[in-house]
């Protein structure tokens, strides 16, 4: 958006090319020929399987309690319902459910598991990994020790860490360390912030154990092209013993767009660096990603970093001489050249107009064709169940296949891209493509089935919650085939903040 040399060299540009085809012949790699040049064993994504708590707040009652208008979260945000957590869980047991579902469904031992990672950023111990807690809750079903040959830690980069798991350990797997076992990774989190602030509509908890493996069912991971970017950054954070983070709104939206775009340039670069993609001219990176998945902290969030995507990507193409006619006035120019975060956010003017074009660029046909066909998919879990910060991404990407199955769209063999961020700051850009027996899986997946009947909470409810009135056996919903907490504390000094949970039938 920033960058100036992009917009000079863009005017001088557009008279010279006004009648040229914009539109490009949609190229996928064939799957024999990726498998052939990049990658002797295809590894990543097998299957998923989530799991989300049994209470939320409606949006309708929120807003009346707050008095925001409801159209503001239906719409300006995105969330119809937001996933809450009882008073008898926690991220541990979430994870430890979503991990036992997929156990189950793929009736796998945990002889077949070589590493079990938790990514989260909502720990219950400053030292003990919340992994072991998810090993323990698990041995209660397979046995005592049956874990005990495996490995794997807690991974902790706000919203991103989940991705470096995966990352790691389809690296684990490609290096051939595994001795032919899979691992699983769970990201878990509860969204929660103070109440009365901006952030509380955008709450959320759940969980998503992906089981990584080699010739995956559902999605090989391209090699040697993920990227990642990593900077200082106070937009997001958790001070040791405070419950609810310390945001900077404003800041956290733009850097999450500025960090996942640094981060896409570089995978673009090694996308066309090793043969990947094969840019011809007029044509932008975006043509050759089939489907999109962002982080989620809401919904509008996933639309916005597309946007923002596409016109650092097309403004210097052919193509946005047709963008610019159809909304009918110039993309503004920054009236401060340094192009900081901090000189852009203090740039009022531009930063005002800038919103303007940025939201007339996303009534365009251009932009709406793309969101249409790439990303919307990914967006409709995020409106009933809210931030999931760690998990948001992987709930989007379980979200993209369903709906796209549902919507009768054959996506085998397609690329989709993935635009991951965590606060603090880093973000990590990947792709791979959709293998051909995803249908295999896909085919059985119900969003609303699969979450089940959930307690819709009144506000009063939902206040005596966060003010932890009730106990840990005063839950709300009644649990049944899941894990619980059931005690913190043990009844000896020694046994201080021990935490025991126990499998409900
Ligand atoms: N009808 C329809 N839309 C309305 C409306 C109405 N009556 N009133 C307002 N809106 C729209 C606004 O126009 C705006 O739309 P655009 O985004 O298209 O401009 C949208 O509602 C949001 O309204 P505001 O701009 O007034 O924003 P806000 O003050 O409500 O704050 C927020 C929004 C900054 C996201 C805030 O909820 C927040 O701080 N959330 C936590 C931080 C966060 O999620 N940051 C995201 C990046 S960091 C990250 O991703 C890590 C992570 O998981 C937290």
């Amino acid at each position: 958006m920033f960058e100036i040399n992009n917009i000079i060299f863009l005017k001088i540009y557009q008279f010279s090319i006004e009648f040229l085809i914009i539109r490009v012949e949609y190229q996928q790699v064939p799957l024999n020929v990726y498998h052939e040049k990049n990658c002797n064993m295809p590894a990543g994504i097998d299957d998923l399987a989530i799991y989300v708590p049994k209470l939320y707040l409606d949006y309708k009652d929120f807003a009346q309690a707050r008095g925001i208008d409801p159209q503001k979260l239906e719409h300006g945000i995105g969330i119809k319902k937001m996933a809450l957590v009882d008073t008898n869980q926690d991220a541990a047991c979430m994870a430890s459910n979503a991990c036992l579902e997929l156990m189950k469904k793929n009736n796998l031992h945990p002889d077949d598991i070589g590493r079990l990672y938790v990514a989260t950023e909502s720990s219950i111990d400053e030292s003990k990994a919340l992994n072991s807690f998810v090993v323990g809750m698990l041995e209660q079903v397979y046995g005592d020790s049956s874990f005990e040959h495996a490995g794997g830690i807690e991974c902790k980069f706000a919203c991103v860490s989940g991705s470096y798991a995966i990352y790691d350990n389809t690296n684990w797997i490609r290096a051939e360390e595994n001795n032919d076992k899979a691992a699983i990774v769970v990201v878990t989190d509860i969204a929660k912030y103070d109440v009365g602030s901006a952030g509380e509509y955008t709450q959320g908890a759940g969980a998503v154990a992906l089981l990584i493996k080699e010739e995956p069912r559902l999605l090989a991971l391209d090699p040697k092209v993920t990227s990642t970017i990593i900077k200082n950054e106070y937009d997001f954070y958790r001070p040791f013993g405070k419950e609810t983070p310390l945001v900077n709104g404003l800041y956290s939206n733009l850097l999450y767009l500025i960090q996942v775009r640094k981060a896409f340039d570089s995978y673009k670069e090694k996308a066309m660096r090793t043969g990947l993609i094969h840019l011809k001219d007029g044509e932008s990176i975006t043509d050759y990603i089939d489907l999109f998945t962002v982080h989620l902290p809401y919904r509008r969030m996933g639309e916005k970093a597309l946007a923002y995507l596409l016109r650092h990507e097309w403004r210097t193409l052919p193509r946005w001489q047709h963008v610019i006619k159809e909304i009918g006035f110039d993309e503004p120019v920054p009236n401060d050249s340094r192009g900081t975060i901090e000189s852009t956010l203090a740039d009022k003017e531009f930063m005002k107009a800038d919103e303007q074009f940025r939201k007339a660029f996303m009534q365009t046909s251009f932009y709406n064709e793309v969101y249409e066909q790439k990303m919307a998919s990914s967006l409709e879990a995020s409106n009933i169940i809210g931030n999931l910060y760690t998990a948001s991404m992987y709930m989007g990407f379980r979200s993209l296949l369903e709906c796209e199955f549902k919507k009768h769209h054959d996506i085998e063999g397609c690329r989709v891209g993935f635009g991951s961020y965590g606060s603090g700051s880093s973000a990590m850009v990947f792709s791979g493509v959709i293998q051909q027996s995803y249908k295999e899986i896909v085919k059985n997946m119900n969003l609303e089935e699969e979450i089940g009947f959930r307690k819709r909470l009144s506000m009063d409810e939902y206040q005596i919650l966060r003010e932890n009135e009730r106990n840990l056996n005063e839950s709300y919903a009644r649990a049944k085939n899941e894990f619980i907490l059931v005690k913190i504390g043990g009844s000896t000094a020694d046994k201080a903040g021990f935490r025991e949970y126990c499998y409900c039938n």
